[in-house]
């Protein structure tokens, strides 16, 4: 049986990511009583227990979640260890904090570069020991060479099942729903496949620019920050076998396999833009040609989907927000009715900005004749994750992580074949078209979206 973490650590606290997301991920597991262990924070930037609880408190009310009542169990829950990741010492007082603890749960909430020396010093004062479990964050790796590094110094230290690889994508509610949706009904699992899919269209538009993040986007594009891990997660469950079972491992397997079957991209399938204006953000290189939108074509060969186009787009700037999965089905044969509509058959899946599964059909318009129309049949309807009933997703994870459940995060050999697939054209010389901020993206990517519709 998988034992609960009895402590947990996090590194980075008084950074972006545990303000904006993990501050409320903690709260809405003390809410849900989930959380019941020593929070100890790791901070290179001083600042005393105090300023801690006030950070979190403020990072709470900025998310309009603050909740006095958790709030105090939180509070009484949080521990700060103040040092340098370089210094020894910092994880002898870490091991002091942790007390009794045997087992502690230690979140990277850091830039990668900081992972080898933290996993070397867990490592030498045995706050690594066996029963210790490590969350790892994105982006895991800047290619394939790198990630196969940081997966070897992972390795070093911690057993497979003890690394958990976050991808906040795979803790989304509407995610795990295409899996659910498409094992646990038997009407869409006979026509999933190449006889009937016409293509696969992914969009992952978000009107926002960079909002101040240049140094990390000029180190991450578009590629690296959400295509590689979030939209080829999504690209697997799409795509995936049935698993034999909801077992971890069985799922991951499956996973892989889709992705080894994924043809490594070549320059022709992709199109790159920067939206206009982004050279003048701060921190970023003034004649940078790191991209903030991409189209890509992919295909995965494989008996199922051989030859069925998955057509995968990204970008920052653009017209609207919204994250959609669209299957397009072909069309019927025009012998009876031929006048119907066109495009109508399909199943769309809507991650944001709500959470949507709908099929699309042809129905017969009222009155004479036999003239079509399209209909949409709404399968699933709900509000945006995090808010009401639904968990969040760094709820979701961090409370796997701590029962030791890895079904929702990343293996090393899914990570890997991720990178294989966008490895080629990362460092490969490729055009780059300036567009206009609230577009779709550069004119030149139209062609490859549009042969999709
Ligand atoms: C992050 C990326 O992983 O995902 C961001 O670094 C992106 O650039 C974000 O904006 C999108 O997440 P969500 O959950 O808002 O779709």
């Amino acid at each position: 049986m998988r034992e609960q973490s009895d402590a947990l650590v996090i590194y980075g606290i008084t950074g972006d990511l545990a303000f904006k997301k993990i501050f409320p991920a903690l709260q809405a597991l003390v809410v849900r009583e989930r959380l019941n262990v020593p929070v100890i924070g790791v901070a290179r930037s001083g600042g005393s227990l105090e300023d801690l609880v006030k950070r979190a408190r403020a990072s709470l009310e900025a998310a309009g979640s603050f909740d006095p009542e958790s709030f105090k169990k939180l509070e009484s829950l949080l521990r700060l260890v103040s040092g340098d990741y370089n210094d020894a010492s910092t994880f002898e007082r870490l091991r002091q904090a942790l007390g009794n603890a045997r087992r502690p749960l230690h979140y990277l909430a850091i830039p990668p570069t900081m992972f080898p020396v933290v996993i070397k010093h867990l490592n030498a004062t045995g706050c690594g020991a066996h029963g210790a479990r490590v969350i790892v964050e994105k982006p895991f790796g800047r290619d394939l060479q790198s990630a196969r590094e940081l997966n070897a110094t992972l390795r070093d230290v911690f057993p497979e099942e003890a690394i958990f690889r976050i991808d906040h994508y795979l803790g989304k509610e509407a995610v795990q729903n295409i899996l659910y949706f498409r094992f646990a009904n038997s009407f869409l699992e006979p026509i999933w496949n190449r006889q009937y899919v016409a293509h696969v269209r992914i969009t992952m538009a978000e009107d926002i620019g960079i909002a101040g993040r240049g140094a990390f986007y000029e180190e991450t594009g578009v590629i690296r920050d959400v295509i590689q891990n979030h939209l080829l997660q999504i690209v697997t469950y799409l795509a995936m076998e049935a698993p034999s079972s909801t077992w971890t491992e069985a799922v991951r397997d499956e996973q892989a396999k889709v992705l080894r079957t994924i043809r490594p991209l070549s320059k022709a399938d992709i199109v790159l833009g920067q939206f206009s204006g982004y050279l003048k953000e701060k921190n970023v290189a003034p004649d940078s040609r790191v991209p903030t939108f991409v189209a890509m074509r992919l295909f995965v060969d494989s008996w199922r989907w051989n030859g069925v186009p998955f057509y995968v787009r990204a970008g920052k700037c653009l017209e609207a927000s919204k994250t959609e999965i669209f299957v397009d089905l072909k069309e019927p044969p025009p012998v009876v009715f031929r006048e119907r509509p066109q495009g109508d058959n399909y199943a769309k899946f809507t991650l944001a900005p709500n959470v949507a599964i709908d099929l699309g059909a042809s129905a017969k318009r009222p009155g004479e004749g036999m003239k079509g129309e399209q209909v949409t049949l709404s399968v699933v309807r709900g509000e945006p994750q995090g808010q009401g009933t639904r968990l969040g997703p760094y709820e979701r994870l961090l409370g796997d992580a701590m029962t030791g459940d890895a079904t929702l995060f990343a293996r090393q050999d899914v990570v890997e074949a991720a990178w294989a697939i966008v490895d080629p054209v990362l460092n490969m010389p490729m055009p780059l078209t300036t567009y206009e901020c609230g577009s779709w993206g550069p004119p030149e990517a139209k062609p490859l979206i549009e042969d999709a519709s």
